[in-house]
């Protein structure tokens, strides 16, 4: 059983993005907050805050003034992340509920990130891994919404954002418990609207279709070594093949559309799926 380990920082926000070590010559700028956004006072609970999109976010929502709880199994990664941004951080793996339930979930706003993916036909997809991943994506999700909007419905106030995918709307081949929990996240996310919306708490989900994170990194990899190709075949030939925009998403592109449903212009917004899959889902 993993034990959860809270640990609060003091240091001050960094304010520049600039500062941020995963900007690279690739990453299209300028990357500023287009977002108007003034989350001073509110709390902000960001699970898999150590990489890739919920880092991005765990690092955008503390410069619209938000204190982070970010929640992560990677101390290392999350140590990262809270010497930018402040904030406290808890070593959690999500997929131990146990664990899960005596971290302190309260929040205002709720990001539910962390994921994980294997790619296996279902006739040889490990029963295990199947309920690994329901469990981190979709479960501890709903523990955490859970423990979390009595807090909201006492303050009038909460925005539950949900990270899913395009695997959120369609599937994929060899992905059978990835596209089982998104469309399953899918469908508590809009449960939570329809129940908290008399509350001022709104509920939805985002969906990127591949974001440049070492979540897909690692698909890349494999996917090349399969399939004998390079990997910039891989980009282009297969993960890339149904999307209009022949590029990757950056991760701080879903941090701006998560800043987005924080912000006031997205209050009527609820039970409803903002989509940045490039065009994918237009088929
Ligand atoms: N990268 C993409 O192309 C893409 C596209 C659509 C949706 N998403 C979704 O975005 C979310 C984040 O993906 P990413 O690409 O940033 O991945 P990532 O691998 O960069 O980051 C995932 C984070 O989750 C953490 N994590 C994994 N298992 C955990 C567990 N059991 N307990 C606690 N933390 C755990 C990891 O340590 C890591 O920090 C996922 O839900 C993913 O499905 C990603």
């Amino acid at each position: 059983m993993t034990a959860s380990r809270p640990v609060t920082t003091s240091q001050p926000v960094n304010t520049t993005q600039n500062e941020d070590p995963r900007m690279t010559a690739q990453t299209p700028a300028p990357f500023s907050d287009v977002v108007r956004l003034d989350l001073a006072g509110r709390t902000a609970l960001v699970t898999g805050a150590g990489s890739g999109i919920g880092r991005a976010i765990a690092l955008r929502l503390p410069r619209a003034g938000a204190h982070v709880k970010a929640l992560d199994i990677s101390a290392p990664a999350l140590e990262e992340v809270t010497g930018i941004t402040g904030g406290s951080s808890h070593v959690v793996d999500l997929s131990d509920l146990d664990a899960l339930g005596r971290v302190d979930l309260d929040a205002d706003v709720v990001v539910n990130c962390a994921g994980i993916q294997h790619v296996a036909p279902i006739t040889e997809f490990p029963e295990e891994k199947f309920s690994l991943i329901l469990r981190i994506m979709l479960e501890a999700p709903f523990r955490i919404i859970k423990a979390a909007l009595p807090g909201m419905y006492e303050r009038g106030w909460g925005r539950i954002i949900n990270i899913s995918s395009v695997h959120g709307l369609r599937a994929s081949e060899f992905k059978s418990a990835y596209v089982a929990a998104k469309h399953g996240l899918e469908g508590l996310s809009k449960v939570v609207a329809l129940e908290a919306a008399a509350h001022g708490v709104t509920s939805n989900c985002v969906n990127p279709g591949y974001v440049r994170t070492p979540l897909v990194d690692k698909q890349i990899e494999a996917q090349a070594a399969a399939h004998d190709i390079s990997e910039d075949e891989v980009l282009s030939g297969v993960m890339l093949a149904s999307a209009a925009l022949k590029r990757l998403v950056e991760p701080e592109e879903i941090a701006e559309m998560a800043a987005f449903l924080c912000s006031p212009m997205a209050a009527s917004m609820t039970g409803t799926s903002l989509v940045a899959d490039g065009g994918w889902s237009a088929r």
